[in-house]
């Protein structure tokens, strides 16, 4: 295990509960009924998924597995070129909703639900098995280290914000237990 990774893995369950909302949301179709509550939501992802998780990733973590790892080169490029796409369907849903049009917000929020899906996967499938099994232990430190000092930066109760903000905005436009109503 690796923390640097472990702390990825935990950063992509808060990612990906709220874009399964999202795609909820677009889905019934509830958006304009609860316009403020979905600016929010948007809010919320371009700030967790591209200034906090994204850039993180890029600045401590793939900068380390390029070294470490030559032969992912070409995944790791690939892998950049994801994150400046998702920073422009946020910032297309975003603009899209702004102006009301919902149609456009639907279309830029459905193609980064599908993105993000497809590039969480990558990462986790291809990318964190070999890391996780052979980093050397002071290269995850460093990572660590760099990952401290960054959250830092947006709060040292960030995490926990997010955490609580995830499953409120989930109860708020799907309703309180949306998710496990079903399974009893
Ligand atoms: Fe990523
Ligand atoms: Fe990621």
């Amino acid at each position: 295990m690796r923390i640097s990774v472990t702390l990825l893995q935990y950063e992509h369950g808060i990612l990906r509960q709220v874009l399964d909302v999202l795609a909820e949301v677009i889905k019934e179709d509830r958006a304009a009924a609860k316009r403020d509550d979905v600016k929010e939501l948007l809010d919320f992802l371009y700030e967790f998924v591209d200034r906090f998780h994204h850039a993180k990733e890029e600045e401590f973590f793939f900068s380390v597995v390029l070294e470490q790892f030559p032969r992912f080169k070409e995944e790791v490029d690939g892998i950049y070129d994801d994150h400046v796409q998702a920073r422009g369907m946020l910032e297309d849903a975003i603009k899209a909703l702004d102006e009301n049009d919902w149609t456009a917000m639907a279309e830029s929020c459905r193609a980064l639900v599908r993105h993000m899906t497809a590039h969480v996967e990558l990462e986790e499938d291809y990318i964190f098995p070999p890391v996780d099994d052979s980093l050397p232990l002071e290269m995850d430190e460093r990572i660590n280290n760099g990952y401290q000092g960054f959250l830092r930066r947006f709060g040292d109760d960030y995490y926990q914000k997010a955490e609580v903000f995830s499953n409120e905005i989930q109860d708020r436009l799907l309703g309180p237990g949306f998710f496990t109503k079903g399974i009893y």
